[in-house]
């Protein structure tokens, strides 16, 4: 069977660099916010060209830690896709807000800005919930489209959190999703394109404010700085919890396995780029959709997902052939039992409603080599159900 991700080329590429990483941790031992949490959110706010970076327990944590700091909650509005991993609608009801859904663009699979828009004003016009953010999410690896998204976002007074946790890394007219978003936030799920050992999360901001108040809600509200200053205390102020927030850091081992991969993160970017290009010549003549990439945009290529009629029956032919195959996502989340009864923009999800049916994502990852794409081409182009 050929890897639908081929996580052990990559350890084998950067082993030596990652035992020594994880034997200098085990020396100095501080296991929890020890010295490479803020060496790799440094290089991680560095990467994406923004000012700060707070790494957290998983992605699903990351996109809490902004709308718990902004204190969205009940009686507020949050706009997001349902064509995503349910962590991206999850966190909304965590906070006592009601996730609105919005459809998708059919060639790209991001949010649809003008039915973002349509869904705003629908909540306005009802007057029962007031629109407070919007969650974007980069599907499959590619940035949304965040000059439009962010326009929209500016006119009506709402937040933007980019959902990046698949496709980190990704650009749009040579920017990361942060020069347009309020947050963006990625995980670190060993099977994303920058993935740890473990899970992990991180979020990206601009904003010193909102970090330090992400950096309180991360250790169960602790009080930081600006909540100290100028107070005078009779007792130790380490344990004063000036807000109510959780547990969600990320361990100093994964944050030093994640300094070494972040170093040959940009390679490995670009070496999917000739896996996808390879992709693309090998199946644009045979009658399927092949992915688009937003103009301007750099996609990481967390997966790779063309589109079949007979995607069931593409899937079982490959199979057979001893190449995986994934479908993101059989059931868009306004179909989940949990999400069936939150509102959705004015015409409902069409879109997202067909492209569940028909997605089907194939192997991907940098060190796939020509002779197995060529394989998995063949195997495509053989199918004639
Ligand atoms: C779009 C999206 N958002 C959020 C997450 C949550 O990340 P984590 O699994 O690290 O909590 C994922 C993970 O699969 C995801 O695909």
């Amino acid at each position: 069977m050929i890897p639908f991700i081929d996580l052990a080329a990559q350890q084998a590429r950067l082993k030596p660099k990652i035992d020594a990483a994880i034997a200098r941790v085990l020396a100095h031992g501080a296991y929890v916010m020890g010295p490479e949490v803020r060496d790799f959110e440094a290089a991680l706010a560095a990467f994406c060209g923004t000012k700060l970076a707070l790494s957290c327990a998983n992605g699903t944590d990351a996109l809490a830690l902004p709308l718990m700091a902004w204190e969205i909650g009940a009686g507020d509005a949050v706009f997001c896709p349902s064509f995503t991993f349910a962590a991206t609608p999850e966190v909304i009801p965590w906070t006592g807000a009601t996730p609105v859904f919005v459809d998708i663009l059919a060639d790209t699979y991001n949010l649809d800005p003008e039915h973002l828009e349509a869904a705003i004003e629908a909540v306005r016009g009802e007057g029962r919930l007031r629109p407070a953010a919007v969650i974007a999410v980069d599907l499959f690896g590619q940035s949304a489209d965040y000059p439009r998204l962010a326009e929209v976002c500016r006119r009506h007074g709402l937040r933007l959190i980019a959902d990046s946790a698949q496709a980190f890394g990704c650009t749009l007219h040579g920017r990361h999703p942060i020069a347009w978003a309020d947050v963006a936030t990625t995980s670190f799920f060993p099977a994303k394109p920058l993935g740890c050992y473990g899970d992990g999360g991180a979020v990206l901001t601009g904003d010193p404010a909102l970090w330090e108040r992400m950096d309180s809600l991360r250790v169960h509200g602790k009080a930081v700085a600006s909540d100290i200053e100028a107070r005078v205390f009779d007792h130790e102020p380490k344990y004063l919890n000036a807000r109510i927030g959780m547990n969600s850091r990320l361990d100093t081992l994964q944050a030093a396995i994640l300094i070494e991969k972040l170093a040959i993160f940009a390679d490995e970017i670009e070496a999917r780029q000739k896996v996808a290009a390879r992709y693309a010549r090998g199946l644009a003549e045979v009658c399927l959709s092949v992915p688009t990439v937003i103009d301007g945009g750099v996609s990481t290529w967390a997966q790779y997902v063309i589109e079949h009629q007979n995607r069931d029956g593409l899937a079982a032919h490959l199979g057979a052939l001893g190449i995986p195959t994934a479908v993101y996502y059989p059931v868009p989340m306004h179909r989940q039992a949990p999400y069936a009864h939150f509102p959705q923009g004015p015409g409902g999800l069409p879109v997202s409603d067909a492209k569940a049916k028909t997605v089907l994502a194939l192997p991907m990852h940098p060190y796939l080599t020509p002779a197995v794409q060529d394989r998995i081409g063949e195997a495509v182009r053989g199918f004639n159900g």
